[in-house]
């Protein structure tokens, strides 16, 4: 699992963890200085260009999403357009600025450094971050430090040297003034919003125990090229390396975890978690294909999480809550013993949360009510991490281990060429990220 442990390596993580050290008291030194600057616009028809980092899939969909909330905020005049597009591979770029038609070959970027030319282009003040998570923490950074509003996707990090540098990128977004919005969308959902408030007031009495799972089929992989290095290989099946997408508890369960931390206002003090790689086979990565964790909040509740991808198992993706009174589904509803089920009727500006979230951030960017979910984010991810080094090492680990782990799990060299050699990790042989 990870990366061959040779001095080298080693000292190549330390070294990674040390440059982001840097990073975040030049960080702290800007905030410092500019204690007060805000970039918010304060008005509601002020013009949003955006830069799109990341083209696939999820790219290319949250900037129509972005699109469609700026039309429902204002149809006759959304003025929001695509300005720039960056990716790592010349494909997706090229189909996003093909997509997008006011980017145009001078704002169109390819490569490791993509994100920083996009960045530099003149008319940017929102950013969507949808590359793999691992490159997120680094691409956040410049983003705040460059002074946009950003839109970035879930999961936020793969380790906790990650995380910690999103919490202190968020902190940072707070002091210029710049707002930050996640990809978590169900906070952005109005069956979620009413429930959760209402759990939060005691529709169901004291909160004893949740359940949240995300069982599906089988996830994709490219495949590999054997004339490719390493490094490309890896970037291009991201899915399957934990340094860039955190394994799939991470990667998708992500969500119901965030449920859970934000109907306990909290997060797990600790995790005692197992799983295993049955049904991968010979897929090259290293990623496993189920995990069961029991997680423990502070006032003593449990969650109990699973989550699999196999392909032809039973599907399951939700959230269920008992409480000393009822139970509930923090979806639309809950139920209090031995009387009639509530369910939801609110309703937000959009029925669909992926516009809705972005309706949310271009309010706050136009000066609104100001939005900054780094850190629910941050720490929805967190529990994922805890969850995952829980049960690679077979061992009960606390948060605070976690989110201090002194070694990243991300390559030095981020470049195309080698890159290190992953292995399964088999519990009470793995050492987790501590
Ligand atoms: N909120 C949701 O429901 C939801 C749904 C799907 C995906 N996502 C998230 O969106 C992110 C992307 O997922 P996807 O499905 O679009 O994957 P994808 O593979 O389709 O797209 C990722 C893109 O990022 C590019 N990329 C990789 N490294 C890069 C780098 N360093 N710089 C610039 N570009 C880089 C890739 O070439 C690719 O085009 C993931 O974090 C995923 O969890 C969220």
């Amino acid at each position: 699992m990870n990366p061959s442990t040779s001095p080298a390596s080693l000292s190549l993580t330390r070294r990674g963890f040390l440059k982001q050290t840097s990073l975040a008291v030049a960080g702290a030194a800007a905030a410092a200085q500019f204690p007060f600057v805000t970039t918010s616009h304060a008005a509601p028809d002020d013009p949003i260009g955006v830069a799109l980092i990341g083209c696939g899939g999820r790219g290319t969909g949250a900037a129509g999403d972005f699109l469609e909330a700026a039309k429902t905020l204002d149809a006759a005049n959304p003025n929001a357009k695509i300005v720039a597009v960056a990716d790592i591979f010349p494909g997706p770029a090229e189909a996003a600025r093909r997509r997008f038609s006011e980017v145009s070959a001078d704002t169109c970027f390819v490569g490791f450094d993509a994100y920083q030319k996009a960045l530099a282009v003149p008319g940017i003040n929102y950013v969507i971050l949808a590359t793999p998570p691992g490159f997120r923490p680094i691409h956040l950074r410049a983003a705040i430090e460059a002074g946009k509003n950003v839109f970035m996707e879930k999961p936020v990090a793969t380790d906790g040297v990650g995380i910690r540098s999103v919490l202190e990128s968020g902190e940072l977004a707070k002091q210029k003034g710049l707002q930050i919005a996640a990809g978590t969308q169900r906070r952005h959902q109005a069956g979620y919003q009413e429930t959760i408030q209402r759990l939060q007031d005691g529709a169901i009495g004291e909160i004893l125990g949740l359940r949240a799972y995300w069982n599906q089929g089988a996830i994709w992989h490219r495949g590999d090229d054997p004339n490719k290095s390493e490094m490309e290989n890896q970037v291009h099946n991201w899915y399957h390396y934990v340094w860039l997408s955190g394994d799939h508890i991470c990667e998708q369960h992500v969500h119901n975890l965030d449920v859970c931390n934000w109907i306990m206002n909290a997060h797990p003090k600790s995790a005692y978690g197992q799983g295993g790689r049955q049904a991968l086979g010979s897929k090259t990565g290293h990623i496993w294909d189920h995990f069961a964790v029991e997680y423990e909040y502070p006032d003593g509740a449990r969650l109990f999480s699973q989550c699999r991808q196999i392909q032809d198992t039973q599907g399951r993706v939700s959230e269920a809550v008992q409480g000393t009174k009822g139970t509930s589904d923090p979806s639309g509803t809950y139920r209090v013993k031995g009387g009639d089920s509530w369910s939801t009727s609110l309703k937000l500006d959009h029925s669909n949360p992926y516009v809705q979230e972005h309706i949310d951030l271009i309010r706050a960017v136009r000066g609104g009510k100001p939005i900054n979910e780094a850190r629910n984010v941050a720490e929805s991810t967190l529990t994922a991490i805890l969850g995952r080094e829980s049960a690679y090492s077979g061992q009960i680990l606390t948060w605070d281990e976690v989110l201090n782990a002194k070694t990243s799990l991300i390559p030095e060299k981020l470049e195309w060429g080698p890159a290190p050699k992953w292995e399964v990790a088999i519990p009470g042989i793995y050492k987790p990220l501590i």
